[in-house]
């Protein structure tokens, strides 16, 4: 979704935007721009340049000459007016004074267009960002501060923002807000940065200022001061961020999904580093913030994520129920806030999140709190929003992910619910020996990982014919159906082609009516005690001519039910879906590379969905 990125200091800003800009490409994205600041040119105290497209594209529009050491930058992820150069950012306002990067969505800004034109300003976007630029502006000619002008405007909007604000007659400054849209400082020798993804600015410094909602600052070359719109000053003190410029690069890989879906046996490994504890059967998350008295009081579990996450959020509550034994269940955060959800104080609310930043996942979050509820997290980017906001969690620590298309990180995730899983049932009814039986599969996961992806090559043979379908089934039964679920949705996002999850039990209520030569389906045929169904539905579609890549364990007899077959080594039952999924990152990143695709940065997607 869109970035943001500014700088002041000694340097030339364009180049730093621009690299900056680059390490936002991920998040995904549809037009940039740039604006520089000049105030050694009377002529043009202010350079603005934007281009649709990528930020290659705004590069070859840059003049040759872009003097100027303050500027801001930003990627456009469409929401108000299609992607173009005119809707693209920073917009300025009529007098050409003020410039603006956004992130978030201004509710209430038909109101203030019409307003702004009653007014006689010219709108010269579909935007809704444009209308601070006018408001600051109209603020600053009143003869308010940059800080004021800004702070006043910002008290007419409604919405979610993360704003970066120029000023041609205050150039040595950048002054930004934050309500709801994640937003940072970067703090250099001599120089400032402005960020909304550390990523930006990794390469330059790894001290950041992490903002809260509600916080101003004025950032100059020398350091900023934080405070807020009652105008008091807010201790903000930078953090070191875990991040490095290595972790951004591609490192040999195509591709970034390909890189993190090879990266998982390592970062797994690191992952249970310290949390598993064999003495009493049980895994170490004192993040959690609860006491093995807290954990008992509660009689069931709601796990909120959106998107894969929701999807390893019901394989994490299938976890939880077989291994605590209380009742689990996993809803869309994007649905659940908004159904007035009862919340029972009962219950423990699990958050499940990758970049911590999902509007939807973090309003829910606020809905439980408000309402009186605990809500813990499973969230991999450190200091984001929901990571700071929950009661307690459970850090993923699956380092950066890049490609939109999830992959380790929901891994990571899975292995929190075990974690989160053999906790709850710890403290229950779930004894030590089984406790300790789940340890011993959790230690095995990470060589389990490497074993599959050595057979990368049977994988890529098979989802290159995959990739020629028009329309694919995923089907899975029980702990199997949300691995089809994520299979299904991998697939889509990155190949564009239809692919469909079902549970394997519903075929025969419907969808078998689909299944032709044309319609292949992958199954995932566990060895556990529905094994015997599961090839009898996969016999039903290859009956009706359909072809079956079968996800299996090592010594199931499938006969002539699957096309080809795909093994997985076994696991503990309870355990086994975490691997069973590995398989369907890469059927979806080979079919993608077959089909050509842009694999990491797939259409109309975004990494972090920051907007509702
Ligand atoms: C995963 O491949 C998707 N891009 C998407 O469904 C994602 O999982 C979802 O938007 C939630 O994101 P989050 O984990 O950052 O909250």
């Amino acid at each position: 979704m869109c970035g943001i990125v500014g700088y002041v200091g000694p340097q030339q800003a364009a180049p730093v935007l621009v690299e900056g800009l680059t390490r936002l490409e991920y998040r995904g994205y549809d037009s940039a721009g740039v604006a520089v600041l000049n105030p050694r040119s009377s002529a043009n105290p202010s350079r603005v340049v934007r281009a649709q497209g990528r930020v290659r594209d705004l590069e070859a529009a840059l003049p040759a000459r872009l003097a100027g050491t303050t500027g801001i930058g930003h990627t456009r992820w469409a929401t108000h007016g299609e992607p173009s150069e005119r809707n693209a950012h920073p917009h300025t306002s009529a007098d050409g004074r003020v410039h603006v990067v956004h992130n978030g969505i201004i509710d209430n800004f038909a109101t203030l267009r019409s307003r702004l034109a009653d007014d006689g300003v010219e709108l010269t976007s579909d935007t809704d960002t444009e209308v601070v630029a006018h408001l600051v502006a109209r603020e600053l000619a009143t003869g308010l501060s940059l800080e004021d002008a800004v702070r006043t405007a910002v008290g007419q909007i409604v919405g979610t923002y993360a704003l970066a604000v120029l000023d041609t007659q205050t150039p040595e400054r950048i002054v930004v807000a934050r309500n709801g849209s994640p937003l940072l400082l970067g703090v250099g020798d001599g120089e400032m940065f402005v960020a909304s993804d550390p990523a930006a600015i990794v390469r330059h410094t790894s001290q950041v200022v992490l903002l809260d909602d509600g916080d101003f600052a004025t950032v100059t070359a020398d350091g900023f001061h934080s405070f807020t719109d009652g105008e008091e000053r807010t201790a903000r003190a930078a953090v070191t961020i875990d991040l490095t410029v290595e972790e951004l690069e591609l490192d040999g890989h195509e591709h970034f999904m390909h890189k993190e879906i090879h990266e998982q046996p390592e970062s797994v490994e690191r992952m249970l580093t310290g949390r598993l504890d064999d003495r009493f059967g049980t895994a170490k998350l004192a993040g959690l913030n609860l006491e093995p008295r807290d954990l008992r009081r509660f009689e069931r579990v709601k796990v909120l994520g959106c998107g894969s996450a929701y999807y390893v959020g019901q394989l994490g509550a299938s976890m939880i129920e077989d291994l605590a034994r209380i009742p689990a269940d996993a809803e869309p955060a994007s649905e659940f806030r908004y159904r007035n959800p009862i919340i029972e104080p009962s219950t423990l609310y699990v958050v499940v999140s990758q970049s911590g930043e999902t509007a939807d996942t973090l309003f829910a979050v606020r809905e439980v709190q408000r309402k009186g509820g605990t809500v813990v997290g499973l969230v991999n980017a450190v200091g984001s929003s929901i990571a700071r906001e929950v009661d307690g969690g459970v850090y993923l620590h699956a380092g950066p992910e890049v490609a939109v298309a999830s992959t380790k990180a929901l891994t990571h995730m899975s292995i929190g619910f075990a974690l989160l899983a053999l906790t709850l049932g710890r403290v229950h009814d779930l004894s030590f020996a089984d406790g300790r039986r789940i340890i011993a599969g959790l230690r095995a996961i990470p060589g389990q990982i490497a074993e599959i992806l050595a057979g990368e090559e049977a994988l890529a043979a098979a989802a290159k014919e995959l990739s020629t379908a028009p329309s694919l089934f995923f089907v899975g039964r029980v702990r199997g159906y949300p691995v089809a679920r994520e299979g299904a949705q991998k697939f889509k996002e990155i190949t564009y082609r239809h692919a469909e999850a079902y549970p394997t039990s519903e075929l025969k209520h419907g969808p078998l009516a689909l299944i032709s030569p044309e319609l292949p389906s992958v199954a995932i045929i566990p060895d556990d005690d529905l094994v015997e169904r599961n090839i009898t539905a996969a016999q039903e579609i290859r009956a009706r001519g359909g072809a079956v890549v079968a996800i299996t364990h090592p010594g199931v007899e499938l006969g002539d039910a699957a096309t080809s077959r795909i093994e997985v080594p076994r696991n503990e039952v309870e355990l086994d879906p975490i691997l069973l999924t590995i398989p369907t990152q890469l059927l979806g990143y080979h079919a993608a590379v077959a089909l050509g695709e842009d694999v990491d940065r797939p259409r109309n997607l975004a990494k972090s969905v920051t907007v509702e």
